[in-house]
C-alpha cells in the first residue's frame, strides 16, 4: 500500500503559513492539519480552568485529559473541536495570542503534541503547518517549506486579521506580542523554531498569495513527482 505524501510548512506567526497550507492541500487534494490550532486548543482550556501556564506537569497533565479533534466543516474548511465543542474562532483571541506559545515551550507538552501529529503523519495524504514539523515531527517529509516574512510585514498582516475579527488592538499591541512569541518559539529547548534542513525557504514579504501558492505548488510537483 502507498501512503500518500506529507508535506510540512514551517514558519513565524504573520508568514502566511496557514492559509498558503490550505490552499495547497486543496490543490494537491490533501488534508490540511494545522498543528497550532492543537496548543492554541490546550491554551484556551488553561486560560478557561485559570491554570498556571508555567507550571509544565500541570499543562501535561491537562493535555493528557483533553481531546482536540479536527471535524470536516463547511465548505472543506476543517474544525477544531475541543472536549466536545467547536473552538475555531475561540482559539484565535488575543488572550490566545498571548499565552500560547509559553504552553507550547514545555517539552513535555511539545512530546504529546508530536507523538499525536506523527500519528497523522504516518497516514499521509497531509499538510502539516507548525514551528517544528521539518525538524522533529516529521523530518522525513516528502517536500519541506519554510515561510518567513520581514517581522513589520507580519505585524501589519495579523493586525489586519485581528481588526476584521473584531478584535480593536494597536499596531504597538501585536508588535509587542508577536515579538515575544518569536522569541519563546525561537529559544525554546525543544524542538525550537528553525529552518529544517532541506526546506525551501520563502520569503513572503512582497509576494502576494497567488504568488507563494503558485511557487510552492511548483516545488510540491516537482518534488513529488520523484515520489512512487
Ligand atoms: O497562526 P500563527 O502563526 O500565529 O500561530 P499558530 O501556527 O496557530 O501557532 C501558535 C503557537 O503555537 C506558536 O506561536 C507556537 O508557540 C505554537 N506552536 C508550536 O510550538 N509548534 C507547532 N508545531 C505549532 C504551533
Amino acid at each position: 500500500m502507498t501512503k500518500g505524501p506529507v508535506i510540512a510548512i514551517d514558519g513565524p506567526a504573520g508568514a502566511g503559513k496557514s492559509t498558503i497550507a490550505r490552499l495547497l492541500a486543496k490543490e494537491l487534494d490533501l488534508v490540511y492539519v494545522d498543528t497550532g490550532a492543537m496548543y492554541r486548543a490546550l491554551t484556551l482550556k488553561a486560560l478557561e480552568e485559570g491554570r498556571d501556564f508555567t507550571d509544565e506537569g500541570d499543562m501535561a497533565g491537562l493535555l493528557e485529559c483533553t481531546k482536540v479533534e479536527f471535524r470536516p466543516g463547511l465548505a472543506g474548511q476543517a474544525e477544531i473541536w475541543l472536549d466536545g465543542r467547536e473552538v475555531s474562532q475561540d482559539i484565535r483571541s488575543p488572550s490566545v495570542n498571548r499565552w500560547v506559545s509559553q504552553v507550547a515551550m514545555h517539552p513535555a507538552v511539545r512530546r504529546q503534541m508530536a507523538r499525536l501529529q506523527r500519528e497523522i503523519a504516518l497516514k499521509g495524504g497531509v499538510v502539516l503547518d507548525g514551528r517544528d514539523i521539518g525538524t522533529y515531527v516529521a523530518p522525513e517529509a516528502d517536500v519541506k517549506f519554510f515561510l518567513t516574512a520581514d517581522f513589520a510585514e507580519r505585524v501589519r498582516r495579523r493586525h489586519k486579521e485581528l481588526n476584521e475579527k473584531g478584535f480593536d488592538l494597536s499596531l504597538e499591541e501585536v508588535s509587542s506580542e508577536m515579538a515575544q512569541r518569536d522569541q519563546i518559539d525561537s529559544g525554546r529547548a525543544l524542538a525550537p523554531l528553525r529552518q529544517a534542513p532541506g526546506a525551501v525557504l520563502v520569503d513572503t514579504t512582497n509576494l502576494g498569495v497567488e504568488e507563494v501558492l503558485h511557487l510552492v505548488l511548483a516545488r510540491s510537483r516537482e518534488a513529488l513527482s520523484h515520489v512512487v
